[in-house]
């Protein structure tokens, strides 16, 4: 491994080790940014933990389940979205795995209290280096978490080895907008690399994102943006004095500001075509 990529792995579980706290004081184990709209359309005054959830119900919704009897979690963060994935899908088996041990052990004790043990397990493992055998699993999932895998085309060729023929990949991820060949597109996600700890060929459009999954062997793929039920909401919740609240547990209230200042930011970005949230789902023939 390239000192440079150890240097980025350590930085990010560094942050995410921050964010457990976050977890822990709020009881509640997802660190998405949700989605706002229940089936009927309808959005708003709803808790971040129930939209936190309705993401994971979002992704849930597209899983094949005929005879599907082993599911992988990648990026599991602190445990939320494996044990909704078991909650909502009736596969007998499945793993959660996160770089950031913290947010493992957070994820196996928040297991402790569910009546999952028998299906769900948790264990710490790099998206680009996963310690499993080929062709053993039905449905890989990675909500709100490829964007940080270095790079992520070489998680999309380890999910691709790791499924049976017939599997499914299910992601929901950020990407670049239409609109990011303009100088302030050019500026904005330089900075957004910078904070949000997305390395640079990680920067690519739905065409590009597309065609990285054929490349790693997928032969459906679907690539929908739905960020109109994401940003704009969670924009509005972090800047209500619940969210302001909630987010101050984590970050302290000075952090929070600048925290808020800058969600603002990718709102514009995404109001001008520069950034796009989107749920992926792709075949492996
Ligand atoms: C925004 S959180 C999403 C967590 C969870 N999926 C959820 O919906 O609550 C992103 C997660 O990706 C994890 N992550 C980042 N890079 C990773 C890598 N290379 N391998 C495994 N996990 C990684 C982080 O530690 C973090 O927990």
């Amino acid at each position: 491994m390239a000192p440079s990529d150890s240097d980025y792995l350590d930085r990010l579980t560094s942050k995410y080790s921050k964010l457990v706290r976050f977890a822990g004081a709020l009881e509640q184990p997802f660190l998405n940014w949700g989605y706002w709209c229940d089936d009927a359309g309808a959005a708003d005054g709803r808790s971040r933990a129930v939209a936190s959830e309705s993401l994971v119900r979002r992704v849930a919704r597209l899983a094949d389940q005929r005879g599907a009897a082993s599911l992988l979690d990648v990026g599991c963060g602190t445990g939320g979205s494996t044990v909704a994935l078991a909650r909502h899908l009736d596969v007998p088996s499945l793993i959660g795995v996160d770089l950031c041990g913290a947010s493992i052990d957070f994820a196996n004790d928040y297991l402790k209290a569910t009546a999952l043990q028998d299906r769900v397990r948790f264990l710490a493992a790099n998206a680009v280096e996963l310690p499993f055998e080929d062709a053993s699993f039905d449905t890989v999932t990675a909500i709100e978490c490829a964007f940080h895998f270095h790079p992520r085309t070489r998680f999309f060729e380890a999910a691709n080895r790791l499924l049976r023929p017939g599997g499914q990949l299910i992601m929901t991820d950020w990407i670049q907008g239409r609109a990011s060949r303009t100088l302030i597109g050019r500026i904005i996600s330089g900075w957004a690399l910078k904070y949000w700890d997305i390395p640079k060929a990680n920067i690519v459009n739905l065409d590009g994102y597309e065609t990285s999954l054929r490349h790693a062997g997928f032969c459906t793929v679907s690539v929908t943006p739905i960020a109109d039920k994401i940003i704009p909401h969670y924009a509005r919740y972090v800047a209500t004095p619940k969210g302001f609240d909630e987010l101050s547990i984590a970050m302290g209230r000075m952090k929070t500001r600048l925290y808020i200042g800058l969600v603002k930011l990718v709102h514009a970005a995404y109001r001008m075509g520069l950034v796009d949230y989107v749920i992926v789902e792709a075949r492996k023939d």
